[in-house]
C-alpha cells in the first residue's frame, strides 16, 4: 500500500521562488504541496487567478485550484517552505516553528541567527545539529527552522568547499546575477535590457558573511565560522536565470591546478542520498569559455554547480570561475534538500524514510 505523502505549505507560493517549489515539488516521492500562501493580494483567490506564472508551462492543475490562505492563517502541515520577503519572514517563520512546524527557509530574515542553521547537505550536512540546540534553547518540541542561503553565495560555497582543507586565506567575489533572483516583477527591463547594474543591493554583505558561516565547522553548540577575508562585488546582468561568480583565492598551501580539478569531480556529499540530490553535485568544465548561464544552469536538473576556467592568479593564486541555477540549487531546490535530510535524519516527527522506501 502507497504511503500519505507529507503535506506540505509554500509560503510566497506565487512568487518566483514560490514558482520553482512548486515545480519541483511536482511528483516527490515524499513529499506533496498541500497549502499556498501569498500576501493579502493573492488570499482568498485560487492559485491559478493569483499568479503570474514565469517558469515553462502552467501550474500542475492540483496546485492551480487550491485557495490561496494569508500568512496569519493556520497550516496543517508539518513541512512549511518559506519564499517569502525579508520583512514577512522575519517573526512569522519563527511563529511557525515555535507552533511545531518544520520550517525550511530562502529568506535572508532569520540566516544568521546562532541557532539557526545556513545549510546545504553537500557541504555543511553536519550543521543539522544546531536544531537540537534551537530546539533545546527555545523549547521547541517538534519544530525547526533551517535556512538556506543567498542564491549567489551558493556557486561560491559549494566550489570553495573542497578547497577547505588547503586553507581559505583570502577571497575575491565578483558576481554576474540573473534577474530572477530579484524576484517578479523584479528589476525594470528599461533599466536591464543592454545594461549591466553594478550594484545588488545586500548581496555583497551576505557573501562576505553567509559564506563563513557555511564554511564554518560545528562544535556541537554553535558555528565556529571560517577564518578568512571576503571581498565581494555583485552586479545583474540581462540573463534570466543562473548565477555566475569570477573567484579569486588565496590558498594557505599551493595545490597544483591539475589537483583542484581532481578535487572537484572527485567530490561527493558525505550524506546519504537524498530524492532531489545530484550524484556528483559539482562539474568542471574544460571548455574555455565555459560555465556559461544559457548552457550550464540546467546541469544535473538545476542541482549542479558548474566551474571553469581555473588559472593562476597574480594576486591571490588562483581564479576560476562557477555557476549555479538561482532559483533552483540557490534557492527552492536547496531548501527541498534540506528538508530530505531533515527527513532523513529524523527531525520531522511521525515521518519515516523506511516507510516510503518499501512503498515505492
Ligand atoms: N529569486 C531568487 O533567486 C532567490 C534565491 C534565494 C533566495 N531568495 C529569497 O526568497 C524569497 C522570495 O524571493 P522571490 O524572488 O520569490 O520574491 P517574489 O517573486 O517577489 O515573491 C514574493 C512572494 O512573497 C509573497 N509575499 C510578499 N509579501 C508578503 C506578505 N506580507 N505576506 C505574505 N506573503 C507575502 C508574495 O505574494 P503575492 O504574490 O501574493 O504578493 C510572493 O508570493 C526572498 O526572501 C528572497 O530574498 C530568492
Amino acid at each position: 500500500m502507497a504511503m500519505q505523502k507529507l503535506d506540505v505549505a509554500i509560503l510566497g507560493a506565487t512568487g518566483a521562488v514560490g514558482q520553482r517549489f512548486i515545480q519541483l515539488l511536482e511528483g516527490h516521492p515524499w513529499f506533496q504541496v498541500s497549502e499556498v500562501i501569498g500576501s493579502s493580494r493573492s488570499a482568498g483567490k485560487s492559485y491559478s487567478e493569483a499568479v503570474h506564472w514565469v517558469l515553462d508551462g502552467n501550474p500542475p492543475a492540483g496546485i492551480a485550484a487550491l485557495t490561496v490562505k494569508a500568512l496569519d492563517d493556520e497550516f496543517c502541515s508539518p513541512l512549511v517552505f518559506s519564499a517569502l520577503p525579508k520583512e514577512a519572514a522575519m517573526t512569522r517563520e519563527l511563529e511557525l516553528a515555535a507552533a511545531g512546524h518544520v520550517v525550511c527557509s530562502n529568506a535572508s530574515a532569520n540566516r544568521m541567527l546562532a541557532d539557526v542553521p545556513l545549510m546545504l547537505p553537500e557541504v555543511n550536512a553536519e550543521h543539522i545539529g544546531l536544531i537540537d540546540v534551537q530546539r533545546r534553547r527555545r523549547g521547541w518540541r517538534s519544530g525547526a527552522l533551517v535556512a538556506n542561503s543567498n542564491c549567489t553565495v551558493m556557486p561560491v560555497v559549494m566550489a570553495l568547499k573542497p578547497l577547505v582543507k588547503y586553507g581559505i586565506r583570502r577571497l575575491h567575489l565578483v558576481s554576474e546575477q540573473a534577474v530572477s533572483g530579484a524576484g517578479y516583477p523584479g528589476v525594470s527591463s528599461m533599466d536591464m535590457i543592454d545594461n549591466i547594474l553594478p550594484y545588488v543591493p545586500g548581496d555583497e554583505d551576505k557573501m562576505q558573511t553567509e559564506s563563513r558561516k557555511m564554511l564554518g565547522a560545528f562544535n556541537g553548540e554553535s558555528i565556529d565560522e571560517l577564518e578568512t577575508v571576503v571581498s565581494a562585488t555583485c552586479t545583474r546582468v540581462p540573463v534570466v536565470d543562473g548565477h555566475l561568480v569570477n573567484i579569486s583565492v588565496e590558498l594557505a598551501d599551493q595545490p597544483a591546478l591539475s589537483s583542484v580539478i581532481a578535487d572537484w569531480e572527485r567530490y561527493q556529499a558525505p550524506v546519504p542520498d537524498l530524492p532531489s540530490a545530484p550524484e556528483y553535485p559539482l562539474q568542471y568544465l574544460y571548455q574555455i569559455d565555459r560555465p556559461q548561464p544559457r548552457r550550464d544552469r540546467q546541469a544535473g536538473k538545476g542541482m549542479m554547480t558548474s566551474i571553469g576556467r581555473l588559472r593562476e592568479c597574480p594576486v591571490l593564486g588562483y581564479k576560476f570561475a562557477a555557476l549555479s541555477h538561482n532559483t533552483i540549487r540557490g534557492a527552492a531546490g536547496c531548501s527541498i534538500l534540506n528538508a530530505e535530510l531533515m527527513a532523513v535524519a529524523g527531525y520531522i516527527e511521525g515521518f519515516r524514510v523506511a516507510d516510503y522506501a518499501l512503498a515505492t
